[in-house]
């Protein structure tokens, strides 16, 4: 059998438009392409709905919440999942109405919770019984009847993927774990204090390229839901099965294709729902595998310099106009990224095995033992492939750097901002000195 070829489908930049972001809006630079991202969603919502016709996507905002970005999505028809009242605040601004929003997180804040439901949220995804006790605590007899809650399960599932990333194992944070009993509590408390109960939520981790973890955590909250009809009568409209679908970061990375991904979750769910008379609206929530490959950060090659190195003998080090502030997952998960050279695009003379370090006050090897020209100089433009994740809604000041801009390359290849990069002024903006220091 002829392995079928491997499809790279990842945006890049060619050189031309490269040149033209980097010298109108300077560098580091995330750039994200429109027809990429809307191409990416319209792929997984048609795969969904041909696995499953009550399938319903949401884009998991914190994947990057750049405003614009939201607002393609909630266009592309995904509702919107935020983790915070910064994320509900930025998806209510790009227009996207408070119920086709949910929020998540482990300990959400009352302040948090009274927003979103003055905001009239869609609903509301509960991680513990002290967030039950409190949302009772809180709701008007409006919201309490119009604000659905889902609970977050911990089905006690491994996935393979970075630590980090794992979140639905039964030693977490997240959510009500299966296997003791705290689900089901949590299920019956609901229906003690008459809050409407709407359905369950898993999410099992992040960047998965083995789909196993994923397949497991769909048939065991489905069925967690037929348990649930048996024992308490109470009948989930709504299993979100969460995100996680992985990208190729580098090339050997080579994650299921999203129709046989969506036909797997849902053949899961189905299964294990069969003869419940359960017929549910089934969530997915995927950040990651819609944003991710659209986008690409510009860093222009600053100071280059060839040391001796025990393990490797010598070690080139490139440095970059930026590193840790605006891509903090090497250094966090021990990323690895496709880099490249952009321009100029002269043909090298051969490649050379260097790390690509950052500007930062750290020794990050932001992206290490990566294939470069071997004519690279200062001041060419390197082009960092599959950054429209966790990248720009990561970012941080350190060391007082401004966060980059983000331009967007529109659909008729015009290109524009959609964040412009940190202001000076912004940097003083918050700072206090007290009268005593002056
Ligand atoms: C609850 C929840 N849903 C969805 C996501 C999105 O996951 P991904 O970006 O891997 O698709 C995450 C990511 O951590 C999450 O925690």
């Amino acid at each position: 059998m002829v392995a079928s070829p491997v499809v790279d489908s990842r945006f890049r930049l060619s050189e031309e438009t490269a040149i033209q972001l980097a010298s109108e809006f300077g560098t580091p630079l995330y750039v994200v392409s429109e027809e990429h991202f809307r191409s990416r969603i319209q792929r997984y919502r048609n795969a969904f709905k041909t696995a499953y016709s009550r399938g319903k996507i949401s884009y998991a905002s914190k994947a990057n919440s750049t405003l614009a970005l939201i607002k393609i999505a909630y266009q592309e028809g995904c509702s919107i999942d935020v983790a915070s009242e910064g994320e509900l605040r930025v998806a209510l601004a790009a227009g996207v109405p408070a119920d086709e929003c949910h929020l998540h997180g482990n300990n959400k804040q009352a302040a948090e919770l009274e927003f979103a439901l003055t905001a009239g949220i869609g609903h509301i995804v509960a991680d513990s019984f002290e967030e039950l006790a409190l949302l009772d605590g809180l709701m008007t007899p409006a919201q309490r009847s119009a604000t659905k809650i889902v609970l977050r399960l911990a089905p006690g599932v491994d996935p393979i993927t970075h630590a980090k990333m794992s979140t639905g194992q039964a030693d977490t944070k997240f959510g009500f774990n299966i296997a003791d009993g705290s689900a089901e509590k949590a299920a019956a408390k609901c229906l003690e204090l008459k809050l409407n109960l709407y359905g369950f939520h898993c999410h099992v981790g992040s960047q998965l390229l083995d789909p196993e973890a994923q397949r497991s955590g769909g048939e065991l909250i489905a069925a967690f839901a037929v348990d649930m009809k048996e024992k308490l009568g109470f009948a989930a409209e709504y299993l979100n099965v969460g995100g996680g679908l992985g990208v190729a970061y580098t090339a050997d990375q080579q994650p299921m294709g999203v129709e046989d991904y969506c036909r797997l979750v849902v053949q899961s769910v189905i299964e294990a729902l069969a003869g419940s008379g359960i017929d549910p609206i089934l969530g997915q929530e995927p950040g990651r595998s819609l944003i991710a490959e659209s986008g690409v950060t510009l860093y222009r090659v600053g100071v280059i310099k060839t040391v001796p190195a025990p393990e490797v003998g010598r070690r080139t080090y490139v440095a970059v106009d930026g590193g840790l502030s605006d891509n903090p997952r090497p250094a966090l998960y021990g990323s690895k990224y496709t880099v490249e050279r952009v321009a100029p695009n002269a043909d090298p003379t051969g490649s050379q095995t260097v790390t690509v370090s950052g500007k930062h006050c750290e020794t990050d090897k932001l992206f290490d033992a990566v294939e470069l020209p071997s004519d690279l100089k200062a001041g060419d433009l390197l082009q960092v492939l599959c950054t429209g994740a966790y990248n720009a809604s990561m970012a941080s000041n350190y060391n007082r750097y401004p966060r980059p801009a983000t331009a967007l390359v529109r659909k008729d290849g015009s290109l524009c901002l959609i964040q412009r990069r940190d202001s000076w002024e912004e940097m003083l903006a918050r700072e206090i000195l007290p009268e005593g220091l002056i």
